[in-house]
C-alpha cells in the first residue's frame, strides 16, 4: 500500500515523478504529493483524491528541480486529506513512506516533549522530525537519517530529501519493497520495477534492512549493520507500454479478456499440449513424502488455496490446512514435522502472506510460493517458486492472476497425485486434456458477454446478493461475492449451498438475487436440491451450469447461463469467468470506479 518514488537526474523531476506515480496508483489512490529540491530548498505540492488532482495542482503551479520524491497514498493513520498527504516535511527534510511505523505514538510524544510541532495525523511525520532533530544536533544528513531509521519499529520503505548543498536521495527498506533504477546520469527509486519501467530496465532490489544513498552516478548501499554491500543489478523485461488498456474501457475488462492467452501460457509451462502428462520443476519438498500442506494467502488468492485444498485432498489424498494470511501465524498452528507451505500471491508483497511464509521458514518447513511477480519479496524468500504467467495485473480486483493461480495449482495437484500413486496414466491424460481445453472454453464464455451485461443491468438494482455452491464451487461463490462487493459496492455473501438452511435462507425474498454455481459434478444433485429450496421461497435464481444442467433447472430460475460442459476438475477455472463478468458489468452499470474501487488497494503491504 502506498507507492513511493524518487528521482535524482538531469531533467525536471516533477513530470517524471507524476508519470511514475500513475504506474503506482494501484497501490493506493486517496491522495498524492511530490516534493523537489530547488536551489537548496524543498518545495512540495499535494492533493487529496486521485492523482489527477495533483496533476492539476502541478499544472497550475509547476515544481522545478531535478531531484524529487513522490507518493500515492492508501491511508492507514489519519484521514485521506491534503494535509495528511505525503511528502511530510520538517526542518528541511521531506519524507515519503510506505508501511506502518508501529512506535510512532511514543516517538511523537518524545518529539513533542522536545518542542517539535506536528501538523498531521500520520505515523510518517515522526520521520522527518526525527531526522531534523539529529541534523539540528550536528549529525551529517546520512548519519541523521540512519539514526532516525534505527529508531523506527514496524515495516516500511522510505525515501527522503534533505535540504543542503549536496544533492542525494536517502532510502531505506524494512519490510516493504524498494527497487533502485539505474539511468544515464540519473538514478531512480520506486516501490516496484513497474513504476520505473519507462525510465530504465536496470533494476536493483534492496534487501531487508538496507539503507542507500543515491546520487546521479549510482547508489551506495549499506546493510542492516551499516556495512557497504553490493546488490545485483538485473534487467527487467517490463516495458513502459505493458500497462496500457488497449481497446478496453478498464484494466479489469482487459485482464478478464486476456485469460485465454495467459492461461495457455501458464499451462504450457507444465504440460505441452498433446503430451498428456504434467511435468513439474524440482520442488523444496518431495511430493510423495510430504505429510501435509499448509496453503496460505489473502483475498482472492486465498480462494485459489481453498480450491487447491479440494484438489490435493480429493485427487492426491494429501491433507491441506487452508489458512488466511492474517490469521495463520496468530493461531499457533500445529505443524507436522516435514509439513510444507504453499503461499499464493499475485504481487508477492502482501504483508500477511509474507509473514506467514516467514513463520513457517523460521520453524524449518519447506516453502513454495506461487507468484505472478518473480522479483517480489515472496518469490525471493521462498525456497522455490512456481510462476503464474498472467503478466502485469493493474485492476485492483484480481482476475487473470486468480485463474492462472488455479491453473498452476491444478498442475501441481495432478503431479502430486501421480507421484503418490493416486492417478492412472489414463486419468492423468484426461485431466491434462481437460486443462488443455480450458483456454478455448474460457474464450467461449467470454463470447457470451452480452448475456452477462443484460443480467448485470438487473443485478445493479439489488441491495444484497447471495452466491451459493458446493465443493470447489463454494470457493468460486466466495470469489464471486468478493468481486461483486469490491467493485460494485453491492452487499454480497457466499454460502456453501447446504448451509443456506441454517440461517441465510431467512434473507430470501424476490428482491435478493441468488447466484447458484452448479457445474454438473458429483454434487450437482445436492446443489439442485438447495436451489429448489430457494425457488420454493420465491428467490430470484441466476444459475450457472452447463446446457444440460440449465435445461433441467430452467423452470426454477430467473436467468440461467449455459457454460461449456467440462470435466468437473477444471470447473472452478471456467466458472470463475461468469462471476467475474457479472461483477464487472454490474459495476459498469452502476458507474463505479472499476479499476480503483473506493477504500481498496491492490498491493496490501500492511498487516
Ligand atoms: C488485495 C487485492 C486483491 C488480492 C489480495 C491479495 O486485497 O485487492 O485483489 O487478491 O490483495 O493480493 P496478492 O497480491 O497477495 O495476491
Amino acid at each position: 500500500m502506498c507507492g513511493i518514488v524518487g528521482i535524482i537526474g538531469v531533467e525536471e523531476a516533477a513530470p517524471l515523478l507524476l508519470e511514475a506515480l500513475r504506474r503506482l496508483e494501484y497501490r493506493g489512490y486517496d491522495s498524492a504529493g511530490i516534493a523537489t529540491l530547488v536551489e537548496g530548498r524543498i518545495e512540495r505540492r499535494r492533493a487529496a483524491g486521485k492523482l489527477d488532482n495533483l496533476a492539476r495542482e502541478l499544472a497550475a503551479e509547476p515544481l522545478r528541480g531535478t531531484i524529487g520524491i513522490g507518493h500515492t497514498r492508501w491511508a492507514t493513520h489519519g484521514r485521506a486529506t491534503r494535509n495528511n498527504a505525503h511528502p511530510h516535511l520538517s526542518g528541511g527534510v521531506a519524507v515519503v513512506h510506505n508501511g506502518i511505523i508501529e512506535n510512532f505514538q511514543n516517538l511523537r510524544a518524545e518529539l513533542e516533549a522536545a518542542g517539535r510541532r506536528f501538523e498531521t495525523d500520520t505515523d510518517t511525520e515522526v520521520v522527518p522530525h526525527l531526522v531534523a532533530q539529529y541534523l539540528a544536533s550536528g549529525a551529517e544528513p546520512v548519519e541523521a537519517a540512519r539514526r532516525a531509521v534505527g529508531r523506527l519499529e514496524g515495516a516500511f520503505a522510505l525515501a527522503m530529501l534533505v535540504t543542503g548543498t549536496q544533492e542525494f536521495l536517502l532510502v531505506a527498506r524494512r519490510g516493504s519493497p524498494l527497487a533502485i533504477g539505474y539511468g544515464e546520469g540519473e538514478m531512480y527509486v520506486g516501490s516496484d520495477a513497474l513504476a520505473l519501467a519507462p525510465l530504465t530496465t536496470r533494476i536493483q532490489y534492496l534487501e531487508e534492512g538496507d539503507f542507500a544513498i543515491l546520487d546521479r552516478e549510482g547508489a551506495r548501499i549499506l546493510d542492516a549493520e551499516g556495512r557497504p554491500v553490493e546488490r545485483p543489478i538485473i534487467r527487467t523485461a517490463l516495458s513502459g507500454a505493458m500497462i496500457g488498456k488497449g481497446n478496453h474501457r478498464h484494466f479489469m475488462e482487459k485482464e478478464i479478456f486476456e485469460q485465454p492467452s495467459v492461461l495457455g501460457d501458464t499451462l504450457r509451462a507444465f504440460a505441452d499440449p498433446g503430451d498428456h502428462r504434467i511435468s513439474l520443476p524440482e520442488l523444496p519438498f518431495a511430493l510423495d513424502a510430504v505429510p501435509r500442506l499448509a496453503a496460505v494467502a489473502c483475498g482472492t488468492a486465498s480462494y485459489a488455496c481453498l480450491i487447491a485444498k479440494y484438489w490435493f485432498e480429493g485427487l492426491a489424498g494429501l491433507a491441506v490446512d487452508w489458512d488466511i494470511g492474517s490469521e495463520f501465524r496468530y493461531r499457533a498452528p500445529v505443524l507436522q514435522p516435514g509439513q510444507a507451505g504453499i503461499f499464493v500471491s499475485q504481487s508477492g508483497e502482501t504483508a500477511d502472506t509474507l509473514a506467514a511464509l516467514r513463520y513457517m521458514k523460521e520453524r524449518g518447513h519447506p516453502c513454495l510460493a506461487i507468484v505472478n511477480v518473480p522479483e517480489s519479496s515472496l518469490a525471493r524468500e521462498a525456497d522455490s517458486i512456481l510462476r503464474t504467467l498472467a503478466g502485469p495485473e493493474i485492476g485492483v480486483a484480481s482476475t487473470k492472476a486468480f485463474t492462472t493461480q488455479l491453473a498452476t495449482l491444478a498442475c501441481l495437484a495432478i503431479g502430486t497425485a501421480r507421484v503418490r500413486g493416486r492417478l492412472t496414466p489414463e486419468r492423468e491424460a484426461e485431466l491434462t486434456r481437460a486443462l488443455d481445453e480450458v483456454p478455448a472454453r474460457v474464450l467461449q464464455i467470454l463470447q457470451q458477454q452480452r448475456l452477462f451485461r443484460e443480467i448485470a443491468e438487473e443485478l445493479a438494482n439489488a441491495r444484497d446478493v447471495l452466491y451459493i455452491g458446493r465443493g470447489t464451487s463454494h470457493a468460486v461463490a466466495m470469489e464471486g461475492a468478493l468481486k461483486l462487493k469490491e467493485i460494485s459496492y453491492i452487499h454480497a455473501e457466499a454460502y456453501a449451498a447446504g448451509e443456506l438452511k441454517h440461517g441465510p435462507i431467512a434473507l430470501i425474498d424476490e428482491t435478493v438475487p441468488v447466484i447458484v454455481v452448479a457445474p454438473r459434478d458429483a454434487l450437482f444433485e445436492k446443489t439442485t436440491g438447495n436451489l429448489q429450496e430457494v425457488a420454493a421461497r420465491g428467490g430470484r435464481i441466476i444459475l450457472f451450469s452447463d446446457a444440460e444442467g440449465c435445461g433441467q433447472l430452467a423452470p426454477y430460475c430467473w436467468r440461467s447461463v449455459a457454460l461449456p460442459a467440462c470435466d468437473p476438475f477444471v470447473s472452478p477455472i471456467l466458472y470463475t469467468i461468469p462471476v467475474q463478468l457479472l461483477a464487472y458489468y454490474t459495476a459498469v452499470s452502476k458507474g463505479t470506479d472499476v479499476d480503483q474501487p473506493r477504500n481498496l488497494a491492490k498491493s496490501v503491504t500492511v498487516e
